[in-house]
């Protein structure tokens, strides 16, 4: 049944109508238990809401039992001192060791990244996880050659970003695009996906939040990212599925540096109205 109620459990609380972000649940006739409207089926949007909100687990979607949704562990939840350390502390780590990054690991990284919010609960994000350093090293390769041709055929543009400064460190045997990162994680999504590029950033952030986590670290590939927009050897390189666009990726590895202190950053600009 696409959504079910136990008359038994359900203590008429009308809390799943009120949690329902498209209104498809009505309470019904006095005493009887909460139902879909209706007709409204093909609206849900399969969010749990209205299975996550319900204390007594009295309802079921048919992708989504209460015992399927853990329940949220009171004595794990974080003060703002916690929450706030958590955020400031989390840095772009631009140094990681040589260790390859267990697959276990990346998965929980990603399982745990798709937790992210998602336009219209649609989750379009795929992800490509490039673990071989060859590879990562052609493609920091690529990105380089990108950045030579911008230098020599649009000055402006290749002294704007310094990527003058960026090639000679790649020509004095360093890796400043990849950062010897072990892996890439790419999301990816169908180009016309609604929101795509927000899900794949949101995605990804989550990634780079959960990443000390697991004893690892992150930074944004931006080089790689901007140069995907306009050098297709890189995109051909990433041999994305048919239709698809890289939307973000991002570098991941063991840190080689402890941070002790949070960096300051100017306060935010704010308008109140
Ligand atoms: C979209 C985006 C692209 C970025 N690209 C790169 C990059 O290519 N290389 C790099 O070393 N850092 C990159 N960064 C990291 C930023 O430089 C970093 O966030 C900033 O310096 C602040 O440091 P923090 O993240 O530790 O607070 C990127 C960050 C963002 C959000």
């Amino acid at each position: 049944m696409f959504f079910h109620v136990d008359p038994e459990k359900c203590n008429r609380d009308g809390f799943c109508v009120e949690a329902c972000g498209r209104r498809l649940i009505e309470m019904g006739e006095a005493g009887s238990v909460p139902a879909l409207i209706a007709g409204v089926e093909g609206l849900c949007i399969n969010c749990g809401h209205c299975v996550a909100v319900c204390p007594s687990g009295a309802l079921a979607l048919h992708t989504m039992k209460p015992e399927d949704c853990p329940q949220i562990k009171r004595e794990l939840l974080i003060d703002l001192e916690r929450a706030e350390q958590f955020l400031r502390s989390r840095r772009s780590i631009r140094n990681y060791t040589d260790k390859p990054v267990e697959r276990d690991k990346l998965n929980k990284l990603i399982q745990v990244s798709g937790y992210a919010p998602s336009a219209s609960n649609a989750r379009p994000v795929h992800f490509l996880v490039i673990e071989n350093k060859t590879e990562i090293r052609r493609l920091s390769g690529l990105v380089v050659d990108w950045m030579r041709m911008t230098v020599k055929e649009d000055p402006t543009s290749g002294n704007a970003f310094h990527f003058d400064r960026v090639v000679k460190f790649w020509d004095g045997g360093q890796d400043p695009i990849c950062r010897n990162a072990p892996c890439l994680i790419i999301a990816h999504a169908v180009e016309n996906a609604r929101m795509a590029q927000v899900d794949c950033i949101l995605t990804l952030s989550y990634a780079e939040l959960i990443a000390p986590a697991l004893g690892l670290g992150a930074t944004w590939a931006g080089f790689v990212m901007t140069a995907t927009m306009f050098y297709p050897p890189l995109v051909e390189a990433l041999n994305l599925p048919e239709g698809h666009k890289c939307f973000g990726i991002i570098m991941v590895g063991y840190p080689r540096q402890k941070f002790m202190r949070m960096p300051m950053r100017h306060p935010p600009a704010v308008a109140w109205r």
